[in-house]
């Protein structure tokens, strides 16, 4: 499985299938791509409403096919603006598409679509995914506060990899995401929503050492948009 950054809090995930979570690109400066480039996903998901995780999320599928997934909500959004493949779900529950098993967890956060031209959506409660495939798993927090049930995600779906936003204001900052850290214990975890604007400015670093000091045994990774590591 290929995690690959593409700034602030969208991944573009391969195993047997193209996954891409939160793209946030065309808006974004620092983004390495933009919706355009995205030639192939098979499903494209969105952790809430925003406008920096939302984002090209709808261009992406009508571009390429995908499936969207988001809670329930969300996906309604979606169907009215024109997209028919879409997966809804809500927090606790599991779907699996072609062999991948996609799970809702929380996220402590606020919810709303940026676009209300449309009325009657909230968008939905925020949430987090833990992406699995055969032996393999990813948990992307999306945006959300440190909780103690962290500690339950990381028993029950032993992600090799946790996704956690760092810049602070809006989510967790370092001190919190290192403490999540330790109750979710992956092997690897990465830093992310930080630095897109000065109101998350942070300094990843300070991260990795915080998860350091607590001797973990857990690796930081700190992944520059572009930047993949393999699992
Ligand atoms: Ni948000
Ligand atoms: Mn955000």
């Amino acid at each position: 499985m290929k995690i690959e950054y593409l700034g602030h809090s969208a991944f573009r995930i391969t195993g047997s299938k193209t996954l891409i979570v939160d793209p946030f690109l065309n808006k974004n400066p620092k983004a390495c791509l933009k919706a355009s480039d995205i030639r192939k996903a098979d499903i494209v998901l969105a952790t809430h409403g925003h406008g920096d995780h939302l984002g090209d999320s709808i261009e992406i599928c009508k571009n390429t096919g995908a499936i969207f997934v988001a809670i329930h909500e969300l996906t309604l959004y979606a169907q009215e603006n024109g997209l028919t493949k879409t997966e809804g779900m809500n927090i606790g529950g599991t779907i699996e598409i072609e062999g991948i098993q996609i799970t809702a967890v929380r996220a402590d956060h606020s919810s709303c679509i940026n676009v209300m031209d449309k009325g009657g959506y909230s968008g939905g409660n925020p949430i987090g995914f833990v992406i699995r495939e055969r032996n393999k798993a990813v948990y992307h927090a999306g945006d959300t506060g440190l909780f103690k049930d962290m500690k339950l995600i990381g028993e029950l779906y032993k992600p090799d990899v946790a996704l956690l936003p760092i810049g602070s204001r809006y989510t967790m900052g370092p001190k919190e995401a290192a403490y999540a850290a330790k109750y979710i214990k992956s092997k690897i975890v990465v830093p992310m929503h930080y630095n897109t604007t000065h109101l998350i400015r942070q300094n990843p670093s300070e991260f990795k050492m915080l998860v350091n000091e607590l001797e973990l045994g857990t690796e930081v990774r700190i992944l520059e948009p572009g930047d993949y590591l393999e699992i």
